[in-house]
């Protein structure tokens, strides 16, 4: 039997944002309405320790009315037909809560929180989603948000490197490609014939690819059940 098509999926908060979750750099995105030092930083968590709490408590809170969108049904029903992998920078749940099977997290998970003595000690909030301030973990050590703050190491990154360099097809949906280590993957392709899909509305700095590049100017919920139709069409 054929191998089946090694399809890696890297997306950015655009692909939620048919889910009705604001994206960080739109006009209207979470960063025109936070100061990022005030509460994605390890200075922030140390200052100012209640206010980044309560900002990942809101996140939670909204994140648990929001469902996947037709963009991550589409990629999660790639898996019928194709080898598929999700990387994402998004710290929301939604491309699991659409059935991808396997999904990397950039940036962290929401629904989680780790210990501040050992990154190793991970816990799922597994109901509601409040944190309290002075929750502990089995180490005595207070507990912080399970997310990667601007300034703090990317450990998935290596792995997800290595999922890009395996990819045969690189599909890049919702993100602005504005944050490193992270929008660096799209150059880990493991040559320049790898084609790459880009589905966005807007027009991130894709200047220095140099692979095939094909962009659909669209929504998620809108260009990627496209893509993912057309790609079913050809690979079948
Ligand atoms: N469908 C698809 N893409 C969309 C949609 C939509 N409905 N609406 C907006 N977009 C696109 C925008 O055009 C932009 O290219 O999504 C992208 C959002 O970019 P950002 O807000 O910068 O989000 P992202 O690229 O995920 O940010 C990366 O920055 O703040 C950090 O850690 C945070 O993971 C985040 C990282």
């Amino acid at each position: 039997m054929e191998q089946k098509k090694r399809i890696v999926v890297f997306t950015g908060a655009g692909v939620s944002a048919d889910s009705g979750i604001a994206t960080f750099r739109d006009a209207d995105g979470l960063w025109a309405n936070y100061r990022i030092e005030e509460v994605c930083t390890p200075e922030a968590l140390k200052n100012n320790r209640a206010k980044v709490i309560e900002f990942y408590n809101l996140r939670r809170k909204e994140s648990l009315t929001k469902k996947p969108n037709e963009g991550h049904i589409a990629i999660a029903a790639m898996e019928e037909w194709a080898d598929v992998c999700v990387i994402t920078q998004n710290v929301d749940n939604l491309h699991e809560q659409a059935g991808s099977t396997r999904v990397v997290h950039l940036h962290g998970e929401l629904m989680k929180l780790r210990s501040e003595k050992d990154p190793n000690l991970i816990y799922d909030i597994n109901e509601g989603w409040e944190q309290s301030l002075d929750e502990r973990g089995e180490d005595g050590a207070l507990l912080r948000p399970h997310i990667v703050f601007f300034g703090e190491d990317v450990p998935m990154f290596a792995l997800a490197s290595r999922i890009v360099e395996q990819a045969d097809i690189l599909i890049v949906v919702g993100t602005s490609l504005a944050v490193y280590p992270a929008a660096s993957l799209v150059y880990y392709v493991r040559d320049r014939q790898v084609p790459i899909y880009l589905i966005d509305p807007g027009t991130p700095d894709t200047s220095m690819i140099r692979n095939p590049l094909t962009h659909i100017k669209e929504r998620g919920a809108v260009g990627v059940p496209q893509l993912v139709e057309k790609l079913r069409e050809e690979l079948k």
